[in-house]
């Protein structure tokens, strides 16, 4: 995982330029740090070029179509963003959602057999839980874009829990 920047809430707060405040944490993971801000809206800082462009592909993909709901699953919607510094801005959402296209790929196939791509979503299911099939849909739905998804879990497509 690449280092994030030193000083990613400072990278934040220039992308706002004055026009919005950073509000807090929302997260962070593999790939960056996520603030919400007053716009209202969710800053992602991004380690590495690499996510950050895949992000930005998947994000540009989905805006493409208007999709901004996935098999009840709200997606974020891309508002902007900044390739010197590496920050995406989009809308801010609550579960159940889908989100982080850092890992994801747009328009590019690889060689998996579909019994093989059956397999290694498999593997996933069992931190699903009964929620799979649903996860499972989400993965499928992505594909109908042209956005490969790679990174199949419940901190990133999360669900509405009733037992929570
Ligand atoms: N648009 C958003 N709205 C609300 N929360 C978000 C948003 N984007 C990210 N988060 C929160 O921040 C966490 C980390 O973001 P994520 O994109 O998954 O980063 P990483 O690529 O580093 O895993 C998520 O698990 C989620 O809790
Ligand atoms: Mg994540």
């Amino acid at each position: 995982m690449a280092a994030l920047p030193d000083n990613p809430l400072e990278i934040a707060q220039r992308f706002l330029a004055g026009s919005g405040q950073i509000q807090s944490e929302l997260g962070s993971g593999t790939d960056g740090i996520v603030y919400s801000t007053s716009r209202p809206s969710a800053i992602k800082v991004f380690a590495a070029r690499q996510p950050y462009g895949k992000e930005l592909a998947a994000y540009s993909r989905l805006a493409e179509f208007d999709v901004s709901e996935l098999c009840g699953h709200n997606v974020p919607i891309l508002f902007g963003h900044d390739d010197e510094t590496l920050v995406i801005e989009m809308s801010r959402v609550v579960p159940p959602y889908v989100l982080d296209f850092g890992k994801s790929d747009v328009d590019i196939c690889w060689d998996f057999t579909d019994e093989e791509l059956e397999a290694r979503l498999l593997e996933q299911a069992e931190d699903f839980d009964e929620y799979w099939p649903v996860a499972r849909d989400i993965y499928y739905a992505l594909r109908h874009y042209g956005i490969y998804y790679h990174d199949l879990s419940p901190r990133n497509v999360a669900f509405v829990n009733p037992r929570d």
